[in-house]
Parts: structure tokens; C-alpha cells; sequence
């Protein structure tokens, strides 16, 4: 075969094997749609003539001049990943439990590169929130950017049996449809289980009323969070749970974000 090429969409490697002195018109036409094919997809694109890759035979130089080099494997994952989580923290304290464990799980996605901005409701002047001042620009830009994202984070702390009153202050500002398709994680926090059903009765249904898709979520007790630890979950059954919807959430966003692109 005077040419051969690989591809294949999983690993995100677009392979062209070309003999040396063999080019032919239909094999610059076959090198032209895998090679389109593989920078469409965000693949590493590696071309191969005689024994050493990246040397691009004569025919080919002008198609291929001003393509950027091919990317490591890696590089080229996050390329296709460049998702955008917005995590959004709904405690007023600014040393807080619920926050660091969002900071974690930031880190998690972080790791599966995806790309994390975090809002908290201390970004909003506390007289916006008070006065529902929906023109304000710190509102507009905290609701595009979580219009914009591929998934949301909702974490908040019990206060009273129900999310706090500063998160639903800050809810209450974002347009109605604004997670409208979005995979919504919620995450509470609460001094004893005995809120664990916080999250069912309270904060799902608030966030059902901005359209997002809530997934089960995550209660954890303060015994057991150490905000000061770099994992900050102490207890290895919570830090499963929280690890693994973590990664079910990741890949939901995943697969999502590829169908919207397909
Ligand atoms: C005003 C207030 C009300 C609270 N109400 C509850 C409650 O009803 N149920 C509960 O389990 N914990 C309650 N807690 C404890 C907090 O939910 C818990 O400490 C939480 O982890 C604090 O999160 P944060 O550090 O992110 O603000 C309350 C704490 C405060 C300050």
C-alpha cells in the first residue's frame, strides 16, 4: 500500500504513513482529509516519510506550512477537554468547610482537565444581594459565565435546616433558564446528618427552578472535614463518595459537551 493511515478518535492520534517517492494524486487527497480530520478533532497530527516522523514530503509542504507542530498525546486531551466547570460556593464564611471541600473537587476536575472558575457569594457586594440589583455588573458576569459553563457546582452549608440565605439571595438574581441542559452537583455541608435531606427538600428543587439537571450530590458532617489538610475529607468512605460522583459528573459534562460538538 503506497500509503496507509491510522486514526483513531479515542487516544486522538491521526497517523500518515508515507512511503518516500511514492506520492500519488489520491494519496495527497487521502492525507489532506486525515490530516483535516485529525486538527478538526483536536488530534495530534503525525506524519511520517521513510524512517523519521514529522517530515512532510514535497507535494504536501505548501498544505502544510503554517499548521502548528503536532502536540504530545497529553496536550492534545486537554485541548479536546477545555470544558468549563463553574463552581459556585454559597457560604458567607470566608473560612469555609463547604468552600474548601469545593476547592478539592475543583482540584479533582482540574486534574481531568477541565478548565474551573469558582464564584462565591462574597463576589456579589453584600448591598446588590441586599437590594436585588440585577443590573449590577458583578451579577452579569457571574450569570454569563454560568450560562457559558458545561457544568455547575452548588455547594452551600446548612443554615437552619436549608441552603443559606446569601446563596438564595444570589440565586434569586440569576436569569430563570440559566442552567437550563447543565449537570448541577450539589454539596452540602452541615454541622450533624441530621439535614442530610437538605439537599432533596432545599437545594435541588432551587436549583430545578434555573433548569439544571441536579445529580444525587454529596452531605457531609463537619467531624468530618480538616480544612487544613490538602485533602480535606477525612473519612475514606465520604472521600470515595465524594471522588466518585465527582467523576460521574466529570463524565457527564464529557459526554454532553462531545454530543453538542458531534
Ligand atoms: C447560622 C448557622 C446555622 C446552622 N444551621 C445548621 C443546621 O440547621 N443543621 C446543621 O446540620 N448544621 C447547621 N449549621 C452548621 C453548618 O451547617 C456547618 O458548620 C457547615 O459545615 C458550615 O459550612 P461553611 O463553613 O462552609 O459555612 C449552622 C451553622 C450556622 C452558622
Amino acid at each position: 500500500m503506497a500509503l496507509r493511515s491510522l486514526s483513531n478518535q479515542q487516544t486522538a492520534v491521526c497517523m500518515v504513513l508515507i512511503p518516500e517517492g511514492r506520492n500519488r494524486p489520491e494519496d495527497e487527497k487521502t492525507v489532506r482529509q486525515q490530516s483535516v480530520y485529525a486538527l478538526r478533532s483536536g488530534s495530534s497530527l503525525i506524519l511520517s516519510m521513510g524512517e523519521g516522523p514529522f517530515c512532510i514530503p514535497h507535494p504536501f509542504r505548501n498544505f502544510f506550512s503554517g499548521i502548528r507542530q503536532p502536540e504530545s498525546p497529553v496536550q492534545s486531551e486537554r485541548m479536546i477537554n477545555m470544558t468549563e466547570i463553574v463552581i459556585i460556593s454559597g457560604s458567607p464564611n470566608a473560612a469555609s468547610r463547604s468552600e474548601r471541600v469545593l476547592g478539592y473537587i475543583g482540584g479533582l476536575l482540574e486534574d481531568k482537565h477541565f478548565t474551573v472558575t469558582h464564584l462565591s457569594v462574597r463576589d456579589i457586594p453584600a448591598e446588590v444581594l441586599f437590594s436585588a440589583d440585577f443590573s449590577h455588573p458583578s451579577v452579569s458576569d457571574a450569570a454569563g459565565k454560568v450560562r457559558r459553563a458545561k457544568g455547575v457546582i452548588v455547594g452551600s452549608p446548612v443554615y437552619k435546616a436549608s441552603y443559606s440565605g446569601v446563596l438564595k439571595a444570589f440565586i434569586d438574581l440569576l436569569p430563570q433558564d440559566v442552567l437550563e441542559s447543565t449537570p448541577v452537583l450539589p454539596l452540602m455541608t452541615g454541622g450533624s446528618p441530621g439535614h442530610l435531606l437538605a439537599l432533596e427538600y432545599a437545594l435541588k428543587p432551587l436549583l430545578s427552578t434555573l433548569k439544571g439537571h441536579a445529580l444525587k450530590g454529596i452531605y457531609l458532617t463537619d467531624d468530618v472535614i480538616d480544612k487544613n489538610l490538602d485533602i480535606p475529607v477525612l473519612d475514606g468512605d465520604c472521600l470515595a463518595r465524594v471522588e466518585k460522583q465527582t467523576a460521574y459528573f466529570a463524565e457527564l459534562v464529557r459526554r454532553q459537551h462531545s454530543r453538542t460538538h458531534a
